[in-house]
């Protein structure tokens, strides 16, 4: 028997696919990935206060992937916490993943005793949204010193309720600041967010596509990238990974898992392919391990550094 059950830090998925932050933006709506047979669930990143987001267009597809300068447009803490106790309610049986930005250490420690006794599954801490460099600077999780004080203030305060850091690719040494998380508590990392930023220009307009001008990179074009973060990452630290950026396909998943990744992320993919890619993945993943006699998908983690 086939079986894509998964132990992440102590929750058990009954398959390792997840949800990305940020790919379905209302809270209530996050219950389509759920219902697509999904593994977990992370909801978009919250903030302190509410966030309209960046202007408009925000996002932009092109033929390897999208661009996103969404901005972590979110209610803010006070409402979005009341949405999440409620989606936890009615969502029992799949892993709730909270994803919380901050931009300085004392938010961080605020949204955390706000989240905890909402008993989520597992808290990202988001230490890399590229989208709002021009407001706030440089994300915090973007130098490893910072990185690691957050996940260690944020552990103090989350008791059982596994903490996971979530890296960005644009830094010259990623497994530094992965060894960093690690080192500070963290239970997990989360790769890669988005890359870049980068920019397209409508050629007729002659302007840039995006409201903000730049945006995050994702999809299909960043798998790549992807596989050598966590390829990287899961040389640096013993904790677990979810490997996520482009993947779109069951040979994407297989590569992020090969890399390190014991949970893969499917985000962009869904707004071509739909919220059924997750029961195809399952689907051609089975065959796959059935192919090659892999009774748990925990026997291939990691397998490409062997
Ligand atoms: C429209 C959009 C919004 C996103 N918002 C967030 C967010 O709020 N928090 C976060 O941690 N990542 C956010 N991300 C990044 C994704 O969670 C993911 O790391 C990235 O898209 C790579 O995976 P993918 O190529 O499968 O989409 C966003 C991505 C997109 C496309």
């Amino acid at each position: 028997m086939n079986d894509l059950t998964t132990n992440f830090c102590g929750v058990i998925l009954t398959n390792p696919f997840v949800l990305p932050s940020g790919i379905i933006t209302e809270i209530p709506e996050h219950k389509r990935a759920i219902e697509a047979g999904v593994g977990a669930v992370t909801l978009k990143s919250l903030t302190y206060h509410k966030r309209e987001g960046n202007p408009i267009p925000r996002v932009w597809r092109y033929d390897c992937g999208m661009i996103n300068s969404v901005g972590l447009r979110n209610a803010g803490i006070e409402k979005g916490s009341e949405e999440i106790a409620k989606f936890i309610e009615e969502n029992k049986k799949i892993p709730v993943i909270v994803s919380l930005f901050a931009t300085k250490i004392e938010e961080f420690i605020y949204l955390i005793d706000k989240i905890v006794p909402l008993e989520p599954a597992i808290i990202e801490l988001n230490l890399s949204c590229p989208n709002v460099d021009d407001e706030f600077g440089k994300p915090l999780g973007m130098e490893r010193g910072a990185a690691g004080q957050i996940v260690k203030e944020v552990k103090k305060r989350s008791f059982k309720i596994p903490v996971l850091a979530k890296l960005s690719p644009n830094v010259t040494n990623i497994s530094e600041i992965a060894k960093s998380c690690e080192h500070a508590g963290a239970d997990g990392i989360a790769a890669i967010n988005t890359v870049g930023p980068g920019m397209i220009i409508d050629i007729n307009k002659k302007k840039p596509v995006l409201g903000a001008i730049k945006g995050g990179v994702s999809g299909q074009g960043i798998l790549p990238i992807a596989v050598r973060c966590v390829y990287e990452i899961y040389e640096a630290v013993k904790i677990p990974i979810i490997g996520m950026g482009g993947v779109s396909k069951w040979q994407d998943a297989v590569e992020m898992i090969m890399a390190g990744g014991t949970l893969i992320g499917v985000g962009t993919a869904t707004y071509s392919k739909g919220m059924r890619i997750y029961e195809e993945l399952k689907k051609d993943l089975i065959i796959y391990m059935q192919k090659q006699n892999i009774k748990n998908l925990k026997d291939i983690v990691g397998i490409a550094h062997h």
